[in-house]
């Protein structure tokens, strides 16, 4: 009776230390030294190398150490038959509302101009307009999308937001499915990507959805990067058609140092590190779906494979 513990972006001692407080008698195993892949029952991992769950015989339950679970989904080799469990953490949720609430107000303040104007030495005085009547729209309303809508409305700006199935959100337009998009996309002056990676979302930001937009509209893209067709994101800065992104996820990672991306003007990246989780407070989620696991309990947020999140 083991975990195996496998992320690349995750210190396993913190969360050795985290687990270990609530779960005393479990003994984990950290990637690549595993022992006998028989001994694992359970795995929680980021990016695990393709093939690794395939290759645990006893293997009974997957916790994702991210919220977003595509990666696993893509490996052909993934378990058909076993829970894999994404992770819906406060300390995640807060971290992705507060780079959402930096970026809009970055862009509601035109610090992206001011920054454009001292690099070219240009004393020029931009009032912003009241919060309220800047337009955001939120593609994804789950429980990100919930989340970064409820913290934007705390600082007034007019809010809408787009999902499969449609929601009911105190202060937020809620839009659902593609025959309500070009409606969302028309009244939205700064658009956030918040979506699963699925067949449906994939290439989703495209020319397409960024003519339907007011000319000018900002983006920051937080959901993954095949969701954004960056040629079109380029064009579109080029034609004025969009006036800046922010972009924290990309088709490949790490961005290559001769992407056009690090060095546009009116494109701001960051290392896919929008959000993150603090062992502190994602243990207490992960060591709960570990006592439910042993008491034969149902799991907490179980990916539904067919929808693809
Ligand atoms: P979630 O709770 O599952 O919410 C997903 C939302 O997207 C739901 O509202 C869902 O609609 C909507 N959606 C899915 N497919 C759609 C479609 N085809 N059309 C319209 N709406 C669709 O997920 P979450 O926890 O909020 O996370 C969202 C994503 O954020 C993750 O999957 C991941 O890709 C990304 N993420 C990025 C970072 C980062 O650091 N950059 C960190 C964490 C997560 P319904 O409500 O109708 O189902
Ligand atoms: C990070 O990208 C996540 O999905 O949690």
């Amino acid at each position: 009776m083991a975990l195996l513990f496998a992320s690349t972006a995750d210190d396993p001692e913190l969360w050795r230390r985290e687990l270990g407080r609530r779960l005393p008698g479990l003994e984990i195993r950290v990637h690549p030294e595993i022992g006998d892949p028989a001994d694992i029952d359970l795995a929680l991992v980021w990016l695990p190398p393709p093939g690794l769950l395939a290759s645990l015989p006893n293997l009974k339950a997957i916790l994702s150490l991210g919220a977003g679970v595509d990666a696993m989904l893509d490996d052909p080799t993934l378990p058909a038959d076993l829970p894999l469990c994404r992770l819906v953490d406060p300390s995640l949720t807060a971290t992705m509302s507060e780079y959402v609430l930096l970026h809009v107000l970055k862009y509601h303040r035109m610090q992206d101009l001011f920054a454009r104007d001292q690099r070219e030495r240009r004393w020029q005085l931009r009032l912003p307009a009241p919060a309220s009547s800047t337009r955001v729209g939120i593609l994804g309303l789950g429980v990100l999308g919930t989340d970064a809508a409820r913290v934007l409305a705390g600082h007034g700006f007019s809010l809408r937001g787009w999902s499969r199935s449609q929601k009911q959100l105190d202060g937020v337009a809620c839009f659902a499915g593609p025959a309500q998009l070009p409606a969302f996309l028309a009244q939205t002056d700064i658009l956030v990507c918040l979506l699963p990676l699925t067949a449906e979302t994939t290439g989703i930001l495209d020319r397409d959805l960024f003519a339907r937009l007011p000319k000018g509209a900002r983006l920051v893209h937080v959901g993954r990067g095949a969701q954004l067709v960056e040629e079109d994101l380029l064009d579109a800065l080029d034609r004025g058609q969009l006036g800046g992104a922010t972009v924290d996820v990309f088709v490949q990672e790490p961005l290559p140092p001769e992407h056009p991306f690090w060095a546009h003007p009116a494109i701001d990246i960051t290392p896919h590190a929008a959000s993150y989780s603090d062992p502190a407070v994602g243990a207490d989620v992960i060591a709960e779906n570990i006592r439910r696991f042993f008491d034969g309990r149902p799991l907490q947020h179980v990916v539904d494979r067919a929808r693809g999140y």
